[in-house]
């Protein structure tokens, strides 16, 4: 399977997923430009807005690392929709990601599809419309 160390990594991360309210326990794994990866899981919250999806908890490990640039990634739960990143999350990896770099969605099996963020947000808004040099 290709990503197989991310889909590794996010596996193991997802098994210590805090996801009490959902029951949707979700990893992430993130390939820095450094070849590095960055993995995490989601963190509910009784009050529950204050819980984190996986991919801004691994987001949050590759930036404080000093990484700032993600080659691919790959986001891994069960059931029997295919897990693919919320709103939110798609446009935390868009500051970091570029549009046609693979991002792999996964059960338990394995990758059931691989996709692209320039496929799940079109049109998106990102760094460079702030001037910046944005994700390559
Ligand atoms: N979740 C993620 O971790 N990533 C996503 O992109 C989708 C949703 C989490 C948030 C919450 O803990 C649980 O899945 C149910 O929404």
């Amino acid at each position: 399977m290709p990503a197989d160390d991310l889909f590794a990594a996010a596996t193991a991360a997802r098994a210590n997923a805090y996801a009490p309210y959902s029951d949707y326990p979700v990893g992430a794994a993130l390939r820095g430009a450094d070849g590095r990866v960055y993995a995490a899981a989601n963190v509910e919250n009784a009050a529950y807005p204050q819980g984190q999806c996986a991919e801004a908890s691994a987001i949050g490990m590759m930036v404080t690392a000093g990484e700032r640039r993600i080659v691919e990634a790959l986001v891994v739960a069960a059931g029997q929709h295919i897990p693919t990143p919320c709103g939110g999350c798609r446009q935390r990896l868009r500051e970091f990601m570029a549009l046609d770099a693979p991002l792999h969605l996964a059960g338990p099996e394995g990758i059931r599809r691989t996709t692209t963020l320039g496929e799940l947000l079109p049109l998106s808004f990102g760094p460079e419309h702030l001037g910046k040099a944005g994700p390559r």
